[in-house]
């Protein structure tokens, strides 16, 4: 483990006014939910063009569900790792503002992060694309079945942005709010390649602030718009940074 980098960002925290953390599928692979572009991800098993855009969807709802009973099964099965955990504690000492997740697993409210911002949506909801009918995910069956609408019996969809889909409107101000005031981006477990979250760690960077990737990988922020990257897996590298701010802090008592 790069200890000289751990050490840095303890630091960083520390002396930071306002940390942001944007996260992405990587940081739930411990708890054993698979990402989408690592070699074995979802999109290696699952073309995105055809199950991951809202036209697929309305064209074949049936056949996407397909993937859909997948991911569900499996976020269902998952437990927060301790990267999720880590990312709470810091929220818990005041050291975090908000994680702006990309991922629908529920997995960093579950970890107790208080103030998560989904930007691409939950599946702890399904939604009526026809009626507007909303429902907790867990009320259906979906591993036996494809969920149908109570009130008009359309297929439903989980509450998730596929691609072709517009952010919630709520998420995008929030986050992008955050973005602009944030002095430390912690971006964990993303390939940063889909816009707009994507963008986000460049817009702190924009107003001075500071980003830190934290990834298995190098990504198209490494280098150009991140100040360094700390190359390990979240659920060791965000303990040991928590650890190391929390010896620290305990200095100054
Ligand atoms: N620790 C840290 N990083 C990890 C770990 C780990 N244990 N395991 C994998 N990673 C990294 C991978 O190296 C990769 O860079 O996490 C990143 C995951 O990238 P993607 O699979 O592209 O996931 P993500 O960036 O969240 O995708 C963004 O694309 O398909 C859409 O809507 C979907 O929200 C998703 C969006």
């Amino acid at each position: 483990m790069a200890d000289d980098l751990l050490i840095r960002l303890a630091d960083e925290i520390r002396a930071s006014k306002k940390t942001i953390a944007l996260t992405g599928a990587g940081i739930s692979v411990e708890s054993g939910i698979p990402d989408f572009r690592s070699a074995g991800g979802l999109w290696s098993r699952y073309d995105p063009e055809e199950y991951a855009h809202i036209d697929g969807f309305h064209r074949d709802p049936v056949k996407i569900w397909n993937m859909l009973r997948e991911i569900i099964a499996v976020i269902r099965a998952a437990e927060p790792n301790p990267g999720h955990c880590a990312l709470a504690e810091l929220e818990e000492m005041g050291y975090l503002s908000s994680v702006i997740t990309q991922n629908v697993d529920g997995l960093h409210q579950a970890a107790g992060s208080r103030r998560v911002i989904e930007f691409h949506g939950s599946n702890r909801y399904l939604i009526c694309l026809r009626c507007g009918y909303r429902g907790e995910t867990e009320a259906f069956d979906t591993d036996a079945t494809v969920p149908r609408c109570p009130q008009c019996d359309a297929v439903l969809k989980p509450d998730v942005v596929f691609f072709g889909e517009p952010i919630p409107g709520d998420a995008m101000r929030e986050a992008f709010e955050e973005a602009r005031q944030a002095d430390l981006v912690l971006v964990i477990g993303t390939s940063a390649v889909v816009f707009p979250a994507s963008s986000i760690p460049s817009t702190a960077r924009d107003r001075g602030a500071r980003v830190v990737e934290i990834n298995l990988e190098e990504t198209p922020l490494t280098g150009r718009i991140s100040d360094y990257i700390i190359q390990a897996p979240a659920g060791e590298a965000l303990p040991q940074v928590v650890a190391l701010l929390r010896e620290r802090l305990g200095g100054e008592e």
